[in-house]
């Protein structure tokens, strides 16, 4: 992990334009930050999917079952569990034989829902595991004794651009049998101002969540980034539905980073692209699906239509 930040922040900041990846956003700090970020009004995704799963609990639940074998319900980026929690406890008191498995790049995250769970849940079946997306993809192969359902929540995918989504799709087909589904939150294109107000909040937690990054890079690297000299900027394209986040230095500075050797200059106004949250819509989710080798078997929605998941099944 700590070789793979070296790289990734030497690369990013040697690089011109600058940039550093969000997935550096999550420590300890970074997650509660992120954490709070879930509980603002503004930031619309955690209520809207929470309702989704609340009032289709059944739908849902049986769309996943396997009366004859059970399964196993695998969760890439589980986080705190909030939304699966209702989709567990039904599926504990009807009596599906299943096990969860879920997985977080957060090794504090992973700790946190398995302490909460074994808690809550005592007799639920769980094995959860640290690692990143891409890494953990070709461990998913070996569960293949029986349906699985894979969970994507949140709308994560959106922190991947289109290339890397449907790179990511497809390794998630690559590892689904016939009867195996996943299920996937997408964030959708909506009045662009909505967007704006759930990346830029007044209360500046959204700014801290990114400045977290530069954090980590002193704290774990050896960097002495003055963190109250960056702004954090938000824009929004409509067209391509694309979030864009930045870090953009208020004044030159030159920033050394000791376990790199490296010095880092920036021009007053120079950016640091740390994010991008895609937004979808049915075409582009087709699209990505198809490229995948995935089709849509069914969606759900909110009241407000901000935000869908989709059940997809490999295309045979
Ligand atoms: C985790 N991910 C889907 C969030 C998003 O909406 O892109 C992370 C986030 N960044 C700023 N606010 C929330």
């Amino acid at each position: 992990m700590n070789s793979a930040f070296k790289k990734e922040v030497t690369a990013g900041l040697t690089s011109f334009p600058k940039y550093l990846s969000s997935k550096y956003f999550y420590d300890k700090t970074g997650d509660k930050l992120f954490q709070d970020i879930m509980a603002m009004p503004s930031y619309y995704l955690t209520a809207c999917e929470f309702e989704i799963i609340s009032k289709n609990t059944f739908t849902i639940g049986e769309l996943f079952r396997d009366k004859e074998n059970g399964l196993d319900l695998i969760e890439l980026g589980a986080g705190d569990g909030k939304k699966t929690k209702v989709l567990l406890k039904y599926m504990a008191e009807n009596n599906f034989n299943f096990i969860y498995k879920p997985i977080d790049i957060s090794e504090n995250a992973v700790e946190l829902l398995s302490n909460n769970l074994a808690h809550e849940m005592p007799t639920l079946n769980v094995d959860a595991e640290v690692g990143e997306y891409f890494e953990v993809l070709e461990r998913l192969k070996s569960f293949n004794k029986r349906k699985k359902v894979i969970m994507f929540l949140g709308s994560n995918i959106g922190n991947l651009p289109h290339p890397r989504a449907i790179e990511f799709l497809t390794k998630l087909k690559d590892a689904m049998g016939p009867e195996d589904l996943l299920f996937m939150g997408f964030d959708q294109k909506k009045n662009p101002q909505t967007i704006l107000d759930a990346y830029n909040d007044e209360t500046g937690i959204t700014a801290a969540f990114n400045k977290n990054v530069l954090t980590r890079i002193n704290r774990e690297l050896g960097g002495n980034f003055e963190v109250e000299n960056f702004k954090h900027w938000e824009v929004y394209d409509p067209e391509t539905g694309t979030a864009k986040s930045f870090l953009i230095a208020t004044k030159a500075m030159e920033v050394t980073i000791e376990d790199l050797q490296l010095t880092v200059n920036f021009e007053e106004w120079e950016t640091i692209h740390t994010e991008i949250s895609q937004k979808y819509d049915d075409k582009i989710v087709n699209w990505l699906a198809v490229e995948a080798g995935l089709e849509i078997e069914t969606s759900f929605t909110d009241q407000k239509a901000y935000y869908k998941n989709y059940a997809f099944r490999r295309k045979e």
